[in-house]
């Protein structure tokens, strides 16, 4: 058997782990108890995960003396909505939970966003653990306390930084899901590479064919690196906090800023698209090509790094080009970012795998002639 990996993010008295291990969902129950959750824990779960591993978990919650209750949720992003976070306030209410119990995530990002904000709120905040079951959420959106529900007018509007007590992935979960959707957590790792560490980054390059076989020990590696990168530029700046962008990028990312590489088209690009109509992950390939080929064309970045990225992402399944979309539309999309400071958008780019640069000076001609150049139509 592969062995468990552990990652400590250390945010001072909120640090918690990461556990990243294979068939490790039935040790949860004795991990929450070691931490003192419970005794009462609210298992959320969308309508394509509770069948399937909802009874495992609430089985390892029991054999550590946890009462539990479970709330299903529909899947999709549709779910992540005020709406669809009074009806867990309902549930929690209808179970009786207290300001001792325990709010458990069980799913992806969508699960994890939306069980974490009613857990950051409901009764001024309760404890909450994260047991990711999508590469995305694996790898990305479980770790860093980033919790919301969507606006109409936007993605992720209304929110709260709050910390899980623990993170348990079990990456023999994501045997169940569909390959575009663990391509689409691919692309994350990819950026985490580029943006922390030139040897995962190779790790990544190289071992792409065991990785979409789902062998233990890769997922392992793979989950427990990204993970690495992500905890260590969340602790050194927790909130994301406004940073000189010389301070921010240089030698270690120093803001939390880095990680949104490749996200201001991403954004962009799903809004533009229609929400749902490209997946995040995939928003987010084509969304590092873009800021690769701002690299190059700026002399930061190199034609063999680009064309090693986009061979990467290629190999993995996931898109390279836009699909034909508008550029007005885009620069339009591009602009509202909710990350722009002040109405300065900032870029993050590679300078070499492993390191990135935060560039305010990017202008409108840059971009048009990268996104033209990427497919976007006239
Ligand atoms: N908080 C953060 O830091 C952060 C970071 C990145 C993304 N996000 C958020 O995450 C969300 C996207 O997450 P996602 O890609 O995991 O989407 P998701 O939660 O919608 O999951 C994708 C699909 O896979 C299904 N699924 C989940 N686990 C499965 C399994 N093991 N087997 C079979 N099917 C399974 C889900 O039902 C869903 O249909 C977005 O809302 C995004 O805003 C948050
Ligand atoms: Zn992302």
């Amino acid at each position: 058997v592969a062995a468990t990996q552990r990652v400590r993010v250390r945010l001072g008295p909120r640090s918690y782990d990461v556990h990243i291990g294979w068939e490790i969902l039935p040790e949860l129950g004795r991990a929450m108890a070691a931490l003192g959750l419970g005794p009462r824990a609210l298992i959320v779960a969308d309508g394509n995960v509770a069948d399937s591993h909802a009874p495992l978990c609430a089985s390892a919650l029991h054999a550590a003396g946890l009462q539990t209750h479970l709330v299903v949720v529909p899947p999709g992003e549709g779910s992540k909505t005020l709406r669809g976070a009074e009806r867990l306030y309902d549930a929690c209410l209808d179970c009786g939970l207290d300001r001792s119990s325990c709010i458990v995530a069980l799913g992806g990002g969508v699960v994890g966003d939306l069980a974490g904000f009613v857990a950051a709120t409901y009764m001024r905040g309760v404890d909450f653990v994260q047991v990711p079951t999508t590469l995305l959420a694996q790898i990305d959106a479980s770790v860093g306390g980033k919790v919301a529900v969507d606006h109409p007018r936007g993605k992720n509007l209304i929110g709260a930084f709050h910390q899980p007590r623990l993170v348990w992935c079990d990456v023999r979960l994501l045997h169940t899901l569909p390959a575009a959707e663990f391509a689409a957590g691919m692309a994350e790792a990819v950026k985490h590479g580029i943006l922390g560490s030139p040897r995962y980054y190779a790790f990544v390059r190289r071992h792409h064919a065991e990785l979409l076989a789902h062998r233990p020990e890769a997922l392992i590696r793979l989950v427990a690196g990204s993970v690495r990168i992500k905890a260590a530029v969340v602790a050194a700046d927790e909130r994301e906090r406004w940073v000189p962008p010389a301070a921010a990028s240089q030698g270690r990312p120093r803001s939390r800023m880095v990680l949104n590489l490749g996200h201001t088209l991403a954004h962009a690009l799903e809004a533009v698209a229609g929400f749902g109509a490209l997946r995040h992950g995939e928003a987010v390939a084509i969304g590092l090509v873009a800021a690769g080929r701002l690299a190059l064309g700026r002399g930061l970045w190199s034609p063999r790094w680009q064309a090693e990225l986009e061979q990467t992402l290629q190999a993995l399944r996931l898109p390279v080009r836009i699909p034909g979309l508008p550029l007005a539309e885009l620069l339009a999309a591009m602009r509202v970012d909710k990350k722009a400071v002040g109405g300065v958008l900032r870029y993050i780019l590679p300078v070499r795998p492993g390191e990135v640069a935060i560039c305010e000076d990017v202008r409108p001609e840059e971009l048009a002639a990268v996104l033209t150049g990427m497919g976007a139509a006239a």
